[in-house]
């Protein structure tokens, strides 16, 4: 059984499911692209953040197939392990960590040591340097010592700076001072010495104040034997705004001897989403994946939920969204092609419509050795279609020999109608209408199976 027969066996999903879950993209044979493989190909990996309460249905079968690594979005925080001193609750990890396990995917472990999302009883405590140094190290023994073997990478430390490069004044920094990220490293080390250690933060994608002070702790750290295999670029990026100097930032800390990765990619705009603001997306998308197989030591990619429906940015961000690389409804956005594209892939990206098309095929006239046949085709779906290629098999040996309102050709019983430039913009609700004659060698039965875009339409 090849690795991807394997994949769909292990959640229970047929392949023409996940086919659908994928957005059939071309007006042929259409192959959705699969992100892990792509990426595989590239030496890189790409995954999600995930949320583990959701791990089932179409989320996971979509997790499943396009990503090969994963990253609990919450349940490894110190807040949610261990809420009460003493008192542990791995039930979410856990279950990210098996999944990830029958999956055949990496976790990113996520996080040991951040100011946010701590326990009170951490955060509000009274510490002398001593104490919450023990404090920290122990819980890093605990969790990472638990998971031992199990995880890639660990995010040691999150967000440790400022953006003028000083150090954010967390508990760790005001009560340990500056050696606290070193000693959180060494007791990673000393926890699970596979795994690859990572100092993570945001807005430290292009070179500024505060990527330059990451890069000079990485630097320290290289020269002082403090053990540190990478850096993650969080990479929580407004639409059109991908720093031009990403790829250089990348270059500069591999050129230290660190590896580096994009830990929480996603890109948000103002909702509800234009077609315009939709493909400025996808070449965002692009930009940022492509920076990173440019670089050897960039190692991967992951995105801060793959769906709209799971996704931080409208909670924490009014009037914004739409951040991810699939739709609310676990359909593929032209972010999700940009990915494919920057990976390799060279598919026809122009997406069906989200949701679905309707056919209406009927036979205006008909004599000895020909007929003339009108076709409506609805957008049923949500999203606009802009260019669009119909496609049917004739079931009686028909053929086309002129058509209106759209570019026919046929190849054996296989045709394809394309539009005109007048018509090539099909809004939601919206039909678009052609013509054609044709000739018979017989019967004259009806198709059925149209494709718009590669997307199975129904036939009224
Ligand atoms: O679990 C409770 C639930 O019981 C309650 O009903 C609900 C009500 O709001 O809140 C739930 O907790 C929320 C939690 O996410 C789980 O959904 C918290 O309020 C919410 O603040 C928390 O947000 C998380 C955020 O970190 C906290 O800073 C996001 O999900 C998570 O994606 C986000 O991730 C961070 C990375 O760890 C570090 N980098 C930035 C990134 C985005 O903020």
């Amino acid at each position: 059984m090849k690795l991807q027969s394997l994949r769909r066996a292990a959640v229970g999903v047929s392949a023409a499911a996940l086919l659908l879950i994928g957005g059939a993209p071309s007006g042929h044979a259409a192959e959705a692209p699969v992100l892990r493989d792509l990426a595989a190909a590239k030496g890189i990996y790409y995954g999600t953040a995930v949320s583990a309460s959701k791990l089932n249905g179409t989320y996971a079968s979509v997790v499943t197939e396009q990503f090969d690594s994963i990253t609990p979005g919450n349940e490894m925080k110190w807040g949610s392990v261990e809420p009460t001193r003493g008192s542990y609750n791995w039930s979410g990890a856990d279950a990210v960590v098996d999944f990830a396990e029958a999956n055949d995917q990496k976790v990113r472990g996520h996080t040991l040591v951040w100011h946010s999302q701590l326990p009170s009883w951490v955060e509000n405590g009274t510490w002398t340097a001593d104490s919450l140094r023990t404090v920290m190290t122990d819980h890093i023994a605990t969790e990472a010592g638990r998971y031992k073997g199990r995880i890639d990478h660990w995010d040691v430390v999150n967000e440790p700076f400022n953006e003028d490069g000083t150090r954010r004044q967390s508990i760790f920094q005001t009560a340990i001072g500056d050696s606290y990220i070193a000693d959180a490293f060494r007791a990673a080390r000393a926890a699970d010495p596979d795994a690859k250690l990572y100092l993570n933060d945001y807005n430290v994608e292009g070179i500024n104040a505060k990527s330059t002070a990451m890069y000079d702790l990485v630097k320290s750290f290289k020269e002082q034997g403090v053990p540190i295999d990478g850096v993650g670029l969080q990479a929580h990026l407004i639409l059109g705004q991908v720093p031009s100097t990403l790829q250089a930032n990348i270059q500069r800390f591999a050129d230290l001897g660190v590896d580096v990765v994009i830990t929480e990619l996603d890109i948000r705009m103002t909702v509800p989403p234009t077609e315009a603001q939709l493909a400025q997306q996808k070449a965002d998308y692009k930009a940022v994946t492509s920076a990173c197989v440019a670089v050897a030591r960039c190692k991967g990619i992951t995105v801060w939920g793959f769906t709209d429906s799971d996704s931080w940015i409208p909670d924490f961000f009014d009037g914004y969204g739409a951040a991810t690389p699939y739709d609310e409804n676990y359909q593929p956005k032209p972010a999700y092609y940009g990915i494919a594209e920057a990976l390799g892939w060279t598919g026809d990206t122009t997406p069906g419509p989200t949701g679905g098309c309707a056919v209406t095929y009927t036979v205006q006239n008909q004599w000895d050795t020909g007929f003339t046949a009108q076709v409506t085709v609805k957008n049923s779906g949500t999203t606009a279609v802009n260019g669009w290629q119909l496609a049917w098999s004739w079931p009686s040996g028909q053929s086309v020999n002129q058509a209106w309102n759209a570019t026919v050709t046929q190849s054996g019983s296989a045709v394809t109608a394309t539009n005109a430039s007048y018509n090539a913009s099909v809004a939601p609700g919206s039909t678009v209408t052609f013509g054609f004659n044709g000739t018979l060698s017989g019967a004259n039965t009806a198709p059925t199976g149209f494709t718009l875009n590669g997307t199975d339409c129904t036939t009224a």
